[in-house]
């Protein structure tokens, strides 16, 4: 389809906290990257985002710091909004759900499908907290996971697995405000009957997006239709939300996932009278990018609710990504485990690209990925400074050297084959970065404009203008050839402030700054292009565009982290607080978060060598057939591949851990289990919060090496 225009969305986030670079990573920078992308492709874009100030999340957190839902909205909407600016995130809008504009909207759709007889009105029987007298809905209820043994797993989703859920699913149900065992209540609810939808969805989605769509979401999509789906309540009862616009609804508001993503049409009518041009004209592009926690209320829910109301377009695409955890560990803001954005730009004033940079080179586009600051120092310092940094500078350095300051001329009869090459590279480049942009690879899109720096670096090694120019007289003589590479080398910089420019907008102004050319440049349409500079045109000198990353600083951050945990640790047992839930990551019990086992009897030397502990890569891992908790594996153990079953499938994705290096109990007696012959056992760290870690060495060693 020739689409006219695009229409891209990044999940509206809570407004109950800040954001940190899990949600950058994850959402928020991708989507920008995709929308700089497609206006430098001079596209009628859009791009909307804004707060999700409803819901059991803000009145949870209201509850944490004893203020109202509405000052906890006002307070964090305020910093969320100045993060995404100060971080380039270029919304067209950043709105709320608490504008009058978006109840209006909300409101309507839900009358119009209750007018039109889409819901079914239930009244049953549901968890109550008595203590509290509070419905327990969402989030203000835990209890264990049916999946996976999560014993945080909240009201509507387990956070550790994925699984969607119901109160009812869980086990062990207990109220995350008092901690009670709850009661059931009788209670009305008006539900959508996703069931009914269940024909369309299955053509829509398995038949229609199985090769569009990334295989996490077309996966979990697929998974979700293959268990069937049931109705689900589309209302709550709360006094915070947008009423529900019915005469009998006293006191029950819109569910927050009913609300929330049709805050993405409300904002996108508070930016434009031309709204509905964008949402109901069959040759626009929608694209929906989210964490991948809100895969299915994307791909799901909402299509289906929009399929219902009619008349509106179904998203294109829904390019979710996986999480980033942190220095190993998953992201948790009650254990203050997190990198915030707002603090790290207080702490490295002006290097937003060089976060921008981190999070998309090691973005987590097809599995869980980590964010370390030892890499965040290493990419910086080697790709961004000593690939992409140094060309431009050293191009810029010779140029004001050896040509005058000025755009040198090109004698084409000194033109060589290694001109013509690099020439051709930087035609090439311009279709590897866009396929990569068009098909949401922005990692891979990032690396070929890395790339092309790489090359620029190597053919000015290869010509060395420098040795050129050792002395006047040898310079007069090389003049030429020095023109040509640094001609060249000018070209290939304004393409890569084309190239560059979605992904690290503050370095392509630059750029653009020190070759003393109009914004105009930037447009898509130009890369490629080698006599984007003219000749004989003067230039700024050069400015430095990144700066290196100091051990110091490295070391300040971790630090900081350690003691931002402890601190919350701390604070968490002082107030022995039952365990609120409002986050994406399970919640340790504090005591337990730092307990460690009883040290075991002393042994001697001799006792530790009789283990031969080895290294080994997993190559395969797969459930084993009625058996919840055991993996199968095969491990390449360097001189042989051996099978190993591990009782970890309650805590890892058999295709999570594909490609990890483990260490290994090489010489431990096999042993069979439901009928597998297990040769070794691999060593897990346990967490205080139970959670398993691969003990992995910390570079790629050989597989066999022994681990002494
Ligand atoms: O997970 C979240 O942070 C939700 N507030 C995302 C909502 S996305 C959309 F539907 F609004
Ligand atoms: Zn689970």
């Amino acid at each position: 389809m020739d689409y006219k225009r695009y229409l891209i969305t990044a999940a509206l986030p809570y407004a109950n906290g800040p954001v940190h670079i899990g949600h950058l990573a994850g959402c928020y920078l991708p989507a920008d990257i995709y929308a700089r992308y497609q206006r430098a492709q001079k596209r009628d874009v859009k791009f909307v985002c804004g707060s999700d100030e409803h819901g059991v999340p803000i009145t949870i957190r209201a509850m944490k710091e004893g203020i109202t839902p509405q000052d906890v909205v006002d307070k964090y909407n305020t910093i969320i909004k100045d993060s995404f600016a100060a971080m380039g995130i270029s919304f067209d809008i950043y709105s709320r759900t608490s504008n009058a504009i978006h109840h209006d909207t909300s409101q309507a759709f839900f009358t119009k499908l209750f007018n039109d007889g889409v819901f079914e009105e239930r009244e049953s029987e549901q968890y109550y907290d008595a203590s509290k007298d509070i419905f327990l809905a969402d989030r203000y209820i835990l209890g264990t996971c049916p999946v996976c043994g999560n014993e945080n797993a909240y009201g509507d989703q387990c956070e550790r697995c994925g699984s969607t859920l119901s109160p009812e699913q869980l086990l062990n149900p207990r109220s995350a405000l008092s901690s009670a065992v709850p009661i059931k209540k009788k209670t009305k609810h008006w539900y959508f009957p996703l069931d009914k939808y269940e024909p369309w969805l299955k053509e829509w989605i398995v038949d229609g997006k199985k090769d569009s769509w990334k295989p996490n979401v077309y996966g979990q999509c697929k998974s979700w239709l293959d268990s069937g789906l049931q109705p689900r309540a589309m209302t709550r009862d709360s006094n915070w939300g947008v009423p529900v616009p019915l005469a009998d609804a006293k006191g029950k508001v819109l569910y927050v996932w009913f609300d929330a993503p049709i805050g993405y049409i409300s904002a996108t009518k508070e930016l434009t009278n031309q709204w509905s041009d964008y949402w109901c004209k069959e040759d626009t592009k929608l694209v929906h990018f989210i964490g991948k926690d809100n895969i299915v209320f994307h791909c799901i829910i909402f299509p289906a609710m929009l399929k219902a109301h009619g008349g509106f377009v179904l998203p294109d695409n829904v390019p979710a990504n996986e999480f980033l955890n942190i220095e190993g560990e998953k992201v948790s803001t009650s254990r203050n485990w997190a990198v915030w954005v707002n603090e790290y730009i207080t702490d490295f004033p002006d290097q937003q690209d060089t976060l921008r940079y981190v999070l998309c080179s090691n973005a987590p586009e097809t599995k869980d990925n980590d964010f370390t600051w030892k890499d965040f120092q290493d990419r910086t310092n080697n790709e961004l400074v000593s690939i992409f940094g140094n060309f431009i500078n050293r191009t810029f350095v010779l140029m004001h050297k050896l040509c005058n300051g000025k755009v040198p001329p090109v004698k084409d009869e000194l033109i060589n084959d290694a001109d013509r090459q690099l020439a051709e590279e930087i035609k090439n480049a311009k279709t590897k970065v866009e396929n990569c942009l068009e098909n949401y690879k922005f990692r891979d899109g990032l690396f070929e404009v890395i790339d092309l720096a790489r090359k620029g670096n190597k053919y000015l090694q290869d010509n060395a203008p420098w040795s050129l120019s050792k002395t006047p007289e040898i310079q007069l003589l090389n003049q030429g050839r020095i023109d040509i590479c640094l001609h060249l080398c000018l070209q290939l910089t304004a393409n890569l402030s084309i190239l560059i420019n979605p992904f690290l907008p503050f370095t392509a102004g630059k750029m653009i700054k020190m070759m003393k050319v109009v914004d105009r440049i930037l447009d898509w349409e130009n890369a490629g292009k080698i006599n984007l500079l003219k000749i004989g045109y003067s230039l700024r000198a050069p400015e430095l565009l990144f700066r290196k990353i100091e051990d110091t600083e490295v070391a300040e951050q971790v630090e900081k982290l350690r003691n931002n945990l402890k601190q919350a640790t701390s604070q968490k047992m002082e107030q022995n607080t039952p365990p609120v839930a409002a986050e994406a990551a399970p919640q340790p019990k504090p005591e337990e978060a730092l307990a460690a086992p009883a040290q075991k009897p002393e042994i001697t030397i001799d006792d530790f060598s009789k283990m031969d502990l080895r290294v080994g890569t997993i190559l395969k891992a797969e459930k084993v057939e009625k058996a919840d908790k055991l993996l199968k594996l095969e491990l390449d153990m360097g001189n042989e591949i051996r099978t190993v079953v591990s009782g970890i499938a309650l805590h890892f994705k058999p295709e999570e851990i594909i490609g990890k290096q483990v260490t290994v109990v090489a010489n431990l007696a096999p042993r069979k289990m439901r009928g597998i012959e297990s040769r070794g056992m691999i060593l897990m760290a346990q967490n205080g919060d139970g959670r398993l870690i691969f003990v992995s060495p910390l570079e790629v060693a050989d597989n066999g090496s022994e681990v002494r």
